[in-house]
């Protein structure tokens, strides 16, 4: 016997919302995962339908308020273009090649770039979601998304890697973010 209520695929879908900076989340460590389960999947399909839905091509689990070493990508940023990875449990072992400057932007920090320098390569040990590990290694944009993310899982942000001059440009923007948490949380 069957029902439609029955039918795979009937699960709620999540939804996320971003975790703006200064929320704390983003300034702690996040935690291994240890289940591979449905949950899991969930919540890397609600990641990337976050992650589309802002315009975004990486986006670490802290960045929706989840304290889990999860990040997933596309470095189109587009869904149906370019490669979807998710990284479960990441850990970069290896950064090689000639150290590069690039904008970053970050959907933690709407509206506020600046450039960060980081290695060409990354070499990456990580599980999938079916908790298959892999390593590889990676270079150019999808390299140096992996490396933004990743500081999200060690509670590193875009604003510790600005230079001073970046800081000071983005300032108000800055100012501006700490004063929309303290009101949101002050309505709570
Ligand atoms: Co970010």
């Amino acid at each position: 016997m069957t029902n439609e209520t029955d039918t795979p695929g009937e699960i709620p879908e999540l939804e996320y919302d971003l975790t703006l900076f200064p929320a704390p989340v983003l300034r702690q460590r996040a935690l291994p995962i240890e289940s591979f389960d449905d949950e899991l999947q969930h919540t890397v399909e609600a990641m990337y339908a976050r992650m589309y839905a802002s315009s975004g091509v990486g986006l670490a689990a802290p960045q929706v308020g989840l304290k889990q070493r999860i990040l997933v990508l596309n470095a189109e940023g587009e869904r149906g273009k370019g490669e979807e990875l998710a990284m479960i449990n990441p850990e970069i072992v290896g950064r090689e090649g000639a150290p590069s400057d690039y904008d970053e932007g970050c959907l933690s920090f709407p509206g506020i770039y600046a450039q960060v320098t980081r290695p060409e390569r990354c070499t990456v040990k990580y599980q999938d979601v079916q908790g298959n590990a892999h390593e590889a290694t990676f270079e150019g944009f999808t390299s140096r998304i992996i490396q933004h993310e990743y500081d999200h899982l060690e509670g590193v942000l875009l604003v510790d890697r600005m230079s001073p001059a970046d800081k000071l440009r983005n300032k108000s923007a800055l100012e501006d973010l700490v004063a929309r948490f303290k009101r949101a949380r002050a309505a709570r």
